[in-house]
């Protein structure tokens, strides 16, 4: 969390799957618009490789580190900007299998049975007179509940999804509920985010482009496959000169996807006045061409330096781990998941041994004035207060680091001071622990 956000900014997080490579569908329907809505002000975005879950669909090795590294430069080509959003390999996280566990154990068995990935597999083998359960791993079986730790790990508001993930979102949802329940209010119930709007390109015969009705058109294809892929786009039999309909047209709503308006005025103007096919290809190759080809440069720029990708991947593991692991000592605690650190057992009641966790401590001097400090869980002191006149100062302060975090230390500059040596994120993760969301 950079002290420049809002005190508490929307968090956006969404998780990508490696697999495959990208297509042009899904560039205009999710890399693009996520692009977009990651530069907004007044957001924070976390995008992660989402390789946990490659491996419930992928044995192969070899196969899972090529495509993590194509997803990564991909996204990272189309304009993701890894100075601003957290970028990050979700398996560079442990802290989100650490949280699986503890989620498995609020989720319900019966819940999960009713997930739509795991019942298909069930309901597939049940048509063919197979075990119900046959060659389904229970990595299957349980990917709701990585999916969960994901969003919880990090108290997302919002994730963007498909109409095929809600279902997800709402189990994550139900899991933060109930462990909030059993445990103290320390997750945020995430929503879902459907965009409605994102427009389903069509693919070379028409059909939704997809990998499964093997009609894409690959992101990346060079320049010289890209004109004859276009050129392969299905078209009705109308001969130059006559007028052609944009409606239906795959041509023309894929131009549409890449142009400005007034060009797909112009391409609707074309159409009416009996544009040979052959010419609106050629325009089309051209308009993706513009907008791909700088793209197709960096892309293959990374992927010839796989280095970088990786050195940037662990910058973003870095961010994305200031917050996982302070989060994750809170779950733990509240779980009862506790050091026992040389306690005598008679003490275990006393207020100091219940603190593994941060704590402000109110105090007055000899000079009459009124002080606070803050300690980390292993009293370590983080910030140092001056002397408020009254004790209703010192704790107004402290209420105000506790609701907005390190951003209030702005507004009490020569109050309070850092402790030499404690770095920004170390106050920041101190101070979320009490943010409203936390306990
Ligand atoms: N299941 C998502 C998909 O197939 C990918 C994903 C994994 C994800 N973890 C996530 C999406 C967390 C959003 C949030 O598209």
């Amino acid at each position: 969390m950079s002290s420049a956000s809002p005190a508490f900014p929307q968090r956006f997080l969404t998780g990508i799957t490696t697999t495959g490579a990208p297509h042009l569908g899904n560039f205009v329907g999710s890399i693009r618009p996520s692009v977009a809505a990651s530069r907004l002000p007044g957001v924070q975005s976390f995008y992660f490789l989402a390789d946990y879950h490659a491996l419930i669909k992928c044995d192969e090795p070899a196969r899972i580190q090529r495509s993590t590294r194509e997803i990564a430069a991909s996204w990272l080509a189309a304009g993701l900007d890894p100075e601003r959003v957290t970028f990050y390999r979700q398996s560079d996280v442990p802290e989100i299998t650490e949280l699986t566990w503890l989620l498995t154990c609020v989720t319900g068995k019966g819940v999960l049975n009713c997930a739509h990935a795991y019942k298909a597999a069930v309901d597939k083998n049940q048509a063919s007179g197979n075990d119900p359960d046959a060659d389904v791993t229970a990595g299957l079986f349980m990917y709701p509940v990585l999916m969960g730790a994901d969003i919880l790990m990090f108290k997302a508001h919002k994730v963007p999804v498909g109409r095929d993930q809600i279902q997800h979102i709402e189990m994550a949802r139900d899991m933060a509920q109930r462990f909030n329940h059993l445990y103290g209010e320390h997750l945020v119930l995430p929503e879902a985010v459907i965009e409605e709007s994102v427009a389903l390109l069509p693919g070379l015969d028409g059909r939704k482009m997809s990998k499964s009705y093997d009609n894409t058109i690959p992101l990346f294809t060079p320049r010289e496959p890209l004109r004859k892929l276009i050129a392969g786009i299905l078209t009705d039999s109308r001969a130059p000169g006559e007028p052609k309909e944009v409606e239906g047209s795959a041509l023309f709503q894929i131009y549409q996807a890449f142009a400005s308006a007034p060009e797909t005025a112009a391409l609707r103007q074309a159409y009416a006045d009996g544009i040979a096919w052959g010419d609106a290809k050629q325009l089309l190759f051209e308009r993706i061409e513009q907008e791909v080809a700088p793209m197709r440069e960096r892309y293959q720029a990374l992927l010839n330096d796989p280095a970088h990708i990786e050195a940037l991947l662990q910058a973003g593991a870095e961010k994305a781990r200031k917050v996982a692991t302070p989060l994750m000592r809170e779950l733990r605690y509240a779980v009862g998941l506790r050091t026992l650190g040389g306690l005598p057992a008679a003490a275990v009641k006393t207020k100091a041994a219940r603190t593994a966790a941060p704590a402000f401590k109110q105090y007055r001097e000899k000079d009459g004035k009124f002080y606070f400090k803050l300690l980390d869980a292993d009293a370590r002191l983080l910030l140092q207060s001056q002397g408020f006149d009254s004790p209703r100062d010192a704790a107004l302060a402290i209420s105000s680091l506790q609701q907005e975090g390190s951003v209030a230390l702005a507004a009490l500059q020569g109050k309070v001071a850092a402790t030499q040596g404690v770095t920004a994120s170390e106050l920041d993760a101190a101070l979320q622990f009490f943010a409203p969301a936390g306990p």
